[in-house]
């Protein structure tokens, strides 16, 4: 399988902050956004990557991550020139997808809790199909809305942003695909906001009896990044856990490591590299430990 990070978008909603620099580079604590996204897609198995960026972004998050070796990974880039949807994504990544399944993640989806590593594989290895999550949400009508039938728990409508919602459970911008998506994004057209819809893609799977709709429970947290509160109390969520636990939210080199990816050298080298700071000092605790374990 391989892996999207859609880092488009103009991030207008946190003006004047994104006026020159892209959402999904902007800290989140004590790293990018992206850092986030890609410790899901890692942890989900995934090595081959395909990050979208707006163009003239695109030399940034090159920067930034480069061609993922130091992750273990492999990482490439395309351009979303105009916000056209999500589901453009797979428009602009057909060459790259080939005949794989696929995964998409939004470059600003920042998840949390106990057990998503074995949650991802699963949805990664099941073979056909989509697989999205729904988590429950206060303003629903800010999102992709999914509603379930009473009597099966089966995923019965999903809607985008709509007035009334039929539910809580909002569409999380994760999703995991098999190969057909690529045919199914060509196929769409424009909703009434002239984009390409993720929401349109899930219907054609719901309307074949496809879609397979992961519900993320209490003990989950999806969190928000979009406007200036969100993306203050992500940081906040992110400082308490770590200074509480002593351990990192997805930090991609620990993760690489303990997926066997990279050496303890090619970390101790890439800390070497970052200088003299806390997240190398945590590079070099975290090899100690991870070897003394
Ligand atoms: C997009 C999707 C929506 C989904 C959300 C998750 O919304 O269209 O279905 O619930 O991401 O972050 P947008 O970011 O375009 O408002």
């Amino acid at each position: 399988m391989k892996g999207i990070i859609l880092a488009g978008g103009t991030g207008s909603r946190l003006f004047p902050v994104t006026i020159s620099i892209s959402k999904q580079l902007l800290p989140v604590h004590d790293k990018p956004m992206i850092y986030y996204p890609l410790g899901i897609l890692m942890l989900a198995g995934i090595r081959e990557i395909l990050v979208i960026t707006r163009s003239r972004d695109r030399w940034l998050f090159e920067e930034l991550l480069g061609d993922g070796s130091v992750f273990g990974l492999s990482i490439a880039y395309a351009e979303q020139p105009e916000p056209n949807g999500l589901a453009e994504a797979f428009v602009i990544g057909r060459d790259f997808i080939g005949d794989s399944a696929v995964a998409l993640i939004l470059g600003d989806n920042i998840f949390y809790g106990a057990g998503l590593p074995e949650i991802c594989r699963e949805a990664a290895a099941r073979e056909s199909g989509a697989t999205i999550f729904a988590y429950r949400v206060d303003d629903p009508q800010r999102y992709g809305v999914v509603s379930f039938d009473g009597q099966t728990g089966l995923a019965e409508t999903i809607e985008e942003k709509p007035e009334r919602p039929r539910s809580s459970w909002a569409v999380t911008g994760l999703y995991f695909y098999e190969n057909s998506v690529v045919d199914i994004a060509a196929s769409i057209r424009p909703s009434a906001r002239g984009e390409l819809e993720i929401t349109d893609v899930n219907r054609a799977y719901l309307a074949r009896g496809d879609l397979h709709v992961c519900r993320l429970g209490r003990g989950f947290a999806w969190l928000d990044t979009g406007t200036h509160d969100s993306l203050h109390d992500a940081a906040s969520f992110v400082r308490t856990i770590e200074h509480r636990q002593g351990v990192k939210i997805m930090c991609p080199e620990e993760i690489a490591f303990e997926l066997g990816y990279v050496s303890a050298d090619q970390v101790l080298k890439r800390a070497e590299l970052l200088g003299k700071n806390d997240y190398a000092a945590y590079l070099r605790r975290r090899i100690r430990e991870l070897a003394d374990a």
